[in-house]
């Protein structure tokens, strides 16, 4: 079944929005497999935003990102990593469509709240970055036959 990789970043957890962040993937119908609350390293912060090394915004990002505690997350499901983009929104919150994390609770690009893997590559990626195996706890739920026909 296919994962992606989700963190709340440094704002949403001072917003104090990290339950109303997790309640949004888990009533779509998605899996919570791997969940932790850490201070990003600087070392981490800037292999895990690589393509963006050399842009204008990067030192802010990297700034941004270990300024304060996040909570990484992996979520599985069918689409999650399509899905996953969709319930967080684009990437500036001014354009991100109400009813998206993004579209309700920011108003600023570089304080977007929640980042997502954008492909599953990325997701593959990012995910063997900030998870070791034994981190990621595969199980079965319930309602699985509820949810996938
Ligand atoms: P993320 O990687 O954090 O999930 O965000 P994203 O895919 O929607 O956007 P991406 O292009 O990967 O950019 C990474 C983060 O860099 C900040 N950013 N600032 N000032 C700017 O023009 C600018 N562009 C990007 C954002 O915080 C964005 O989430
Ligand atoms: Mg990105």
């Amino acid at each position: 079944m296919e994962r992606t990789f989700i963190m709340i970043k440094p704002d949403g957890v001072q917003r104090h929005l990290v339950g109303e962040i997790v309640h949004r993937f888990e009533v779509k119908g998605f899996t919570l497999v791997g969940l932790k609350m850490m201070k990003v390293s600087r070392e981490l912060a800037e292999k895990h935003y690589d393509v963006h090394k050399g842009k204008p915004f990067f030192s802010g990002l990297i700034d941004f990102i270990t300024s304060a505690p996040v909570i990484a997350m992996v979520w599985e499901g069918e689409n999650v990593v399509t899905a996953a983009r969709k319930i967080i929104g684009a990437t500036d919150p001014i354009s991100a469509d109400p009813g998206s994390i993004r579209g309700d609770f920011g108003v600023s690009i570089g304080r977007n709240l929640i980042h997502g893997s954008d492909a599953i590559e990325t997701a593959e990626r990012e995910i063997a970055l900030w998870f070791k195996d034994y981190e990621q706890v595969g199980w079965e739920p319930v309602r699985h036959s509820w949810l996938y026909e």
